[in-house]
């Protein structure tokens, strides 16, 4: 914003004066703009031309895998530069497996689920390059590669999508009836009204609404926050999606509605037998949640494992901080411990490790090319030069 302000301030100067690192000079505003508006323009063409299923047809490298992202880059093309919001992220989503993404606040944990439903905010946001293997059963389709025609058949039917906070996602001009009849008449063709409200009112009673026939006909502002997450639930439910992404599901609610959600959306994924790929910051939840964490920083993936390893011998400094800062039922401390400094700028992001700026514990090695992953266990890796492969610290 900074810099924005300055921007419009010295419009009419062309020279940056010295020493101010946020300045963009007209000059240098007009070449971000131009080179943005050729990368977009190539990259909104590719998205829009005819494309046959063979083209992004793939294999799964693991059948067991739901969702394999691999080496996925998303980019925010913006007036100051491009934001690497997502910046070469790979991980995969077991199948029946809850997955949760953590990291602090503009990690890229959204522009990652985002990605994942071809959802990022276009023309500025664009997936750049990399592979999101989505397995459909009897074949895979890179999502990455698909044209948003075809994505619209799996948006919604095998992947369904429930944000942090439900008004915003809800339309609050229509009844909450009609946004469930909708998505059951679009995915599922030749049926009809009295079936699609039927099966509308079975998924509200499912996800424990006590009386689905008045709620039917609410408007979103008529109900709780708790109910219009229930509700947005329901919505994702209503065709039995294979991978279910929860943003943030809890975040807006209070304490004792967020246990019943959790436990919802547990017994959920146990009916329909699916995944979840389960995005939040809140450590208490994925411990409780969560088979497999992913711990994101500055858009990459800096350390994933088991909930169990990831809990019990966490490796990377990041992650040591995060859980230090949790505060923990019989331990007394003055004052939580807060992880010093701040996110590197995506815009502007070093070529060494992003966490050394924070980091206690960066040695000599750090100065060099971003930590490539150390292979702990066969489920356990992380990006950080004190570690040798197997986990051992470094000599
Ligand atoms: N529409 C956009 N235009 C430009 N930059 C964006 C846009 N959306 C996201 N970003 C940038 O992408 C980065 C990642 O954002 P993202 O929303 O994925 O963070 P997050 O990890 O989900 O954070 P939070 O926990 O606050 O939800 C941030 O630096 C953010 O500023
Ligand atoms: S690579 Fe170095 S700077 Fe980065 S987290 Fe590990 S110890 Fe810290
Ligand atoms: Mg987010």
């Amino acid at each position: 914003m900074l810099f924005q302000k300055k921007k419009q301030e010295n419009a009419s100067e062309t020279a940056a004066p010295k020493g101010n690192a946020h300045y963009l000079s007209a000059k240098e505003s007009r070449e971000i703009a131009r080179s943005n508006a050729k990368t977009i323009r190539e990259l909104e063409k590719r998205k829009k031309r005819h494309v046959e299923e063979a083209e992004y047809l793939c294999e799964m490298d693991d059948p067991a895998n739901i969702v394999e992202f691999d080496d996925l880059h998303t980019y925010f093309f913006t007036d100051a530069g491009v934001a690497k919001a997502v910046d070469g992220v790979t991980f995969s989503i077991p199948k029946g497996a809850t997955v949760g993404v953590v990291g602090e606040s503009g990690c890229g944990k959204s522009v990652t689920s985002l990605s994942l439903m071809q959802l990022v905010q276009a023309p500025q946001g664009q997936i750049v390059s990399g592979s999101i293997r989505f397995n459909m059963g009897d074949k895979a389709y890179d999502i990455a590669k698909m044209p948003v025609s075809d994505m619209r058949k799996i948006r919604g039917k095998q992947i369904a999508m429930i944000f942090q906070e439900p008004m915003t996602s809800l339309n609050p001009v229509f009844r909450i009836g009609y946004q469930l009849d909708e998505m059951v008449l679009l995915h599922q063709p030749g049926c009809t009204k009295v079936q699609a409200r039927e099966h509308s009112l079975e998924m509200l009673r499912l996800v424990g609404i006590a009386a689905p026939e008045r709620v039917y006909k609410c408007y979103p502002h008529e109900l709780s926050g708790g109910m219009r997450q229930r509700v947005m639930i329901a919505i994702a439910l209503s065709c039995d999606p294979r991978l279910i992404i929860a943003d943030e599901p809890t975040t807006a609610l209070d304490v004792t509605i967020q246990a019943q959600i959790l436990d919802l959306l547990r017994d959920i994924k146990k009916k329909i037998d699916g995944s979840i790929m389960l995005i939040t910051h809140d450590l208490g939840v994925i411990a409780e949640m969560a088979d497999y964490v992913v711990v994101m920083y500055a858009g990459r993936v800096i350390e994933s494992g088991t909930t169990a390893e990831i809990f019990h011998n966490p490796l990377h400094p990041y992650t040591v901080g995060l859980q230090k800062s949790k505060p923990v039922v019989k331990r007394k401390v003055e004052r939580l411990y807060n992880i010093p400094g701040q996110v590197p700028n995506p815009i502007d992001m070093p070529d060494y490790c992003y966490f050394k700026e924070r980091c206690d514990r960066c040695t000599a090695k750090c100065d060099g090319e971003y930590p490539h992953f150390i292979q702990v266990s066969p489920t356990h890796r992380v990006a950080c030069y004190l570690y040798d492969e197997g986990g051992e610290p470094h000599a």
